[in-house]
């Protein structure tokens, strides 16, 4: 990165969204935590600082600080929330307590009309925003003018325009906040200059380049799963080295209906990838027998995946020394990194090949996605050309099928549960709906039997569970409301088309209680 911002983690919720919200905005941002090195900040030549929230009290005994360097750089600094309070604090203003805290959407009300907030103030006086906080700025500190207050809040926002140092009390990366995203952009362009250029497939020539210099004339392996991460990695790698990247493609025979042959297809065909694929369907059936329990079919799958996946990439190590490729993206990175978890600091990368560690000597790691957020890497995909199907596919976790069929997991139930899968995935993709009316959708095979008639006769077969959420980041998740009549058609669709199955429900639970997964 150079000529971005720089945003400082101090240990809020909300920090990856600022990131998010000023790249969104096309201004090029990264997340630090906040007590990083100087060097790696400053390496980056930002062209200002966002201080973000955090949990603790600018006055508690231990409270994270305001490194030095960011004061005496003369660049523009925001502070949100426990940042802006941080920032009044080293400045000699004055934080307290607040006789009310302030949690929730408030009402702001400008005072002044400082170049921060003059996108918004051109548009309304007053508006909404959003608030999480317990302490508030008694008094401001030298130099500083109040722009903006609530009700609960004399000191909503602060801004110092000869030293282009700001505060915010309210939350302005939240879509709550309205205005919010143009308020951080005012602060990127208005006031730290940054191009205004960003976009996710600026990316691709770097990655490109940065793959072929990290990679030298070695050779580089890749586990393919067929999700847009790894998929993306694949063709940026291509791009890069050609013939020397290997993708790895293990069938596991837990995947969806067609799924294994178009991801073949895809990257043979299209894209002229160098695939190793494997079918290894009959192994992991027949490991499989009889396993009932969730977790253990998960230990089974993972420990099976990465021996074969071992097996494959040894092979390659005869030829010199071997990179590994993955489709770590920043929010893995972030979280890794976190200030929380200063362990973490050392993980310097994610050791998961379809999820799962892999113990083996490689001679690096390649992680061209690790800068971008998961929208971006379907931007990046798209404009590589890939397909639409793997880009936007939903997730589908490393197990498959397996957790997707309660119990005993054989043929016949796969043979079942692949094909109401593939019908209710068909109704939602021709209504758009598998984009934005559902963040995951699937289908559930169960081990139980219930009566039923057909024609003029009985049946005694299994049910088809049908399971829609809507989520942002998988954490929680609502059950989607889905329309009746579809519903009613998919069901029709399933009972009819599918041998064996008689009964169609709809999971109306959200998580929690529930997880997403049935298993
Ligand atoms: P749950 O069921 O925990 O799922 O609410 C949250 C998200 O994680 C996915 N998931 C998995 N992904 N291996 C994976 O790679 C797994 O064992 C696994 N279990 C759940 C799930 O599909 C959802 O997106």
């Amino acid at each position: 990165m150079s000529e971005g911002i720089v945003v400082l983690d101090y240990g809020s919720q909300y920090s990856q969204l600022i990131a998010r919200r000023i790249r969104e905005k096309g201004f090029y941002s990264e997340l630090f935590p906040w007590n990083s090195s100087e060097k790696s900040v400053m390496e980056k030549a930002p062209r200002g600082f966002v201080l973000s929230g955090g949990p603790r009290s600018v006055y508690a005994p231990g409270a994270p600080t305001l490194p030095d360097y960011l004061l005496e750089s003369r660049l523009p600094i925001l502070g949100i929330c426990y940042g802006m309070q941080l920032l009044a604090h080293s400045l000699d203003g004055k934080v307290a307590p607040a006789s009310e805290s302030e949690y929730g959407q408030a009402r702001i009300e400008l005072i002044d009309e400082q170049n921060l907030l003059l996108p918004v103030s051109a548009l309304e006086p007053e508006f909404d925003v959003w608030m999480s906080h317990g302490d508030r700025i008694e008094q401001v500190p030298a130099g500083f003018n109040v722009l903006a207050r609530t009700r609960n809040s004399p000191v909503a926002a602060i801004g110092d325009t000869s030293r282009n140092l700001y505060g915010l009390q309210f939350h302005p990366e939240v879509t709550h906040t309205e205005h919010g995203a143009d308020i951080l952009a005012a602060f990127a362009g208005a006031i730290c200059r940054c191009q205004r250029d960003w976009t996710p497939a600026k990316m691709i020539d770097e990655a490109v380049e940065a793959i072929r210099k990290q990679v030298g004339p070695n050779r580089l392996v890749l586990g393919l799963s067929g999700g847009v991460d790894s998929s993306v990695v694949a063709v940026l790698a291509h791009k890069a080295i050609g013939d020397r990247l290997t993708s790895i493609f293990v069938d596991t025979g837990m995947l969806r209906l067609g799924e294994a042959e178009q991801v073949k297809q895809t990257f043979e065909q299209t894209v002229g990838l160098n695939l190793i694929s494997i079918d290894a369907a009959d192994e992991f059936l027949d490991m499989l027998g009889g396993v009932v329990d969730p977790e253990q079919k998960r230990k089974l799958i993972g420990e099976r995946f990465v021996r074969i996946f071992e097996r494959e990439a040894k092979s390659l190590l005869d030829e010199g020394d071997l990179y590994l490729a993955q489709g770590t993206i920043y929010p893995d990175v972030i979280e890794s990194a976190a200030i929380d978890r200063p362990d973490a600091m050392r993980i310097k990368t994610h050791h998961n090949v379809g999820g799962l560690p892999v113990d083996m000597e490689f001679a690096g790691v390649v992680e061209p996605l690790r800068y971008l957020f998961k929208d971006e890497v379907r931007r990046v995909g798209t404009e590589l050309g890939l397909p639409d199907e793997i880009v936007w596919r939903q997730p589908f976790p490393g197990p498959g099928l397996a957790i997707r069929i309660a119990g005993n997991v054989t043929k016949q139930g796969l043979d079942k549960l692949r094909q109401a899968d593939a019908i209710l995935r068909q109704e939602l993709a021709a209504r758009g709906w598998l984009r934005d009316q559902t963040a995951q959708a699937f289908a559930v095979l169960l081990p139980i039997k219930s009566v039923g008639v057909m024609g003029d006769g009985r049946t005694y077969e299994q049910p088809i569970v049908i399971r829609a959420v809507q989520t942002d980041d998988f954490m929680t998740a609502s059950w989607a409301r889905l329309d009746y009549d579809v519903l009613a058609y998919i069901s029709q669709r399933i009972v009819n088309e599918v041998d064996g199955i008689n009964r169609v429900l709809y999971d109306v639970t959200s998580k929690p209680p529930a997880t997403i997964e049935w298993e």
